[in-house]
């Protein structure tokens, strides 16, 4: 099974991709945090990636085609994987489209979750991460057990560079400019739009039902 995450930032991509690998076991990949992985690593790829997403843009689709095949070459993606905020671009969609042709993957099962400008925003300032396992609080909505420490191994919670109001809103311009593109190239697949402005839980619910059916429909 392949999943593609699909949606502006802080719709909740990571939070509900986390969800998602608990009911199909898939690896979830977030190109984002394989770039800060980069970042972090000192490499020539995260230099490059560096200021780029420090300012909200995109890095090139050269680069990040590059990193995502090196990346699901490796044998946890053997029987499938979650993409999340990958492709973002319809040249990534293309070049997506031909790798999984390539290896024999099915087409992908796009979930869009839409959500106003305004409300990710709120979301994105409150954000907190683990550097650990890459869980994803928020200290309105989605607190930890413990103020700054996550629940799950104690990771010291931590604020991404570009979780500010000023980068969020160039983010979200990114985003805008290029989403519609990339929904036509989907629209006519395995593509379902959701209201992602509900509880956590209740978009859940709905991600599960849909992937249950498709479970179902190819055992
Ligand atoms: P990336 O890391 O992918 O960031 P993003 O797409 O901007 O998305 P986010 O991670 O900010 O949000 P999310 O949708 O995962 O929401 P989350 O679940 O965390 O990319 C960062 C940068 O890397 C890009 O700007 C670009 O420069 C570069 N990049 C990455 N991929 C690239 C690509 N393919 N091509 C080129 N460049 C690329 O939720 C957000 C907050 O809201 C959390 O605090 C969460 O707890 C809370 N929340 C989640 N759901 C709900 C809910 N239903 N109700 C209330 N709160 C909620």
């Amino acid at each position: 099974m392949i999943i593609l995450m699909f949606g502006p930032p802080g719709c909740g991509k990571g939070t509900q991709a986390c969800e998602i690998v608990g009911l199909t076991k898939i690896t979830a990949i977030s190109t984002g945090d394989l770039l800060r992985g980069e970042m972090k690593a000192g490499t020539e790829l995260g230099k490059k990636a560096q200021d780029i997403m420090a300012a909200g843009g995109l890095v090139s689709d050269e680069l990040v085609n590059d990193m995502l095949v090196s990346r699901i070459s490796r044998p946890d993606c053997k029987e499938g994987f979650l993409l999340d905020g990958y492709p973002r671009t319809v040249e990534q969609a293309k070049f997506l489209d031909g790798v999984l042709a390539q290896r024999g993957f099915p087409s992908p099962i796009v979930i869009h979750l839409d959500v106003s400008a305004d409300l990710v925003v709120g979301r994105i300032t409150a954000r907190k991460q683990c550097p650990v396992c890459n869980r994803i609080y928020n200290t309105m909505y989605q607190p930890p057990k413990n103020p700054g420490v996550c629940d799950f191994d104690n990771g010291v919670l931590f604020t991404r560079k570009d979780d500010n109001e000023e980068t969020v809103r160039e983010r979200l311009r990114a985003y805008d400019r290029l989403t519609d593109p990339v929904i036509r190239h989907y629209s006519s697949g395995n593509y379902h739009k959701l209201d992602g402005a509900r509880a956590p839980e209740v978009v859940f619910e709905e991600i599960s039902g849909l992937l249950q059916r498709e479970l179902v429909g190819h055992a």
